[in-house]
């Protein structure tokens, strides 16, 4: 006879991966500062899709590099996975990224000289995978650019290079995905399809998405919609967003 399984306890709650305090981070120009952020408190819990929206300028994109600590702040905090990154030097921070973070930047960082095999390959080969090109093959097909493994960023199309920095960020299963306008170079049906990529990634690895999208469709399908303004974010419905076709009946 074998035990009854144990009862499960509830659930304990668990830390939020992203815990952000007070986030202050300007630019100088000249002999003057531009204030980007002012003071912006974020709480972000583990496996949810969160979209950030906003104008222009408004501050997206240094967000998501402080997110990452690719950026400093001037003043706050910014944990992610129970780590303070403002305790870390460059290199405890490149490990961090390596390890737990996928990146797709807003003008996606391809390396020029490597194919797009070997770009998307490059944090598995950088953890030291020996199936590096087995597995970013794989996921480069995955993004429909099974045809272009050989081909170099200058040899490929704005939204091809795109594709090719998702799969990037994508192929160590991070645990935390930060990507800046990720469908903003694509035609409808590739966005539709690196949409879903992402969603299918969320559930099935519970991978946390923090997106900076323009396309309120994309929004309106995340946990959470954050239209960052003045330096400071403000939490909008994302059932508010969605059109009346799109609306679950009552
Ligand atoms: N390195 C820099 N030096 C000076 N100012 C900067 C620098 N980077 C960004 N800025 C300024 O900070 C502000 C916010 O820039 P950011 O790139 O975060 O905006 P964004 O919301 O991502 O915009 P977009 O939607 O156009 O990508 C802008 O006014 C920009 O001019
Ligand atoms: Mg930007």
């Amino acid at each position: 006879m074998t035990a009854p399984p144990p009862t499960p306890s509830p659930a304990a709650p668990q830390p939020p991966l992203i815990a952000v305090r007070q986030l202050t981070m300007g630019y100088a120009l000249g002999s003057r500062r531009v204030e980007v952020l002012r003071g912006v408190d974020l709480q972000i819990a583990a496996g949810t899709r969160v979209a950030i929206a906003g104008p222009s300028g408004s501050g997206k994109t240094s967000l998501l590099l402080l997110l990452a600590g690719l950026e400093r702040p001037s003043a706050g905090q910014v944990v992610v996975d129970g780590v303070d990154l403002g305790a870390l030097d460059a290199d405890a921070l490149a490990d961090l990224r390596r390890d737990r973070i996928g990146i797709v930047f807003q003008s996606f960082h391809l390396l020029p000289s490597l194919s797009a095999l070997d770009n998307a390959a490059l944090p598995l080969q950088m953890a030291g995978r020996r199936d590096a090109r087995d597995v970013a093959g794989a996921m480069l097909a995955r993004v429909g650019l099974g045809g272009r493994l050989q081909h170099r960023p200058s040899e490929l199309s704005g939204g091809e290079q795109q594709r090719v920095a998702i799969a990037r960020a994508l192929v160590h299963r991070p645990r935390l995905l930060l990507a800046d306008e990720p469908t903003g170079n694509l035609d409808d049906q590739t966005a539709e399809s690196v949409r879903d990529l992402l969603f299918e990634l969320n559930r099935d690895f519970g991978t946390t998405l923090v997106l900076v999208t323009h396309d309120l469709s994309f929004a309106a399908r995340c946990d959470r919609v954050l239209r960052l303004h003045d330096g400071q974010l403000h939490e909008t419905d994302p059932a508010s967003l969605r059109a009346p076709a799109d609306a679950v009946p009552a």
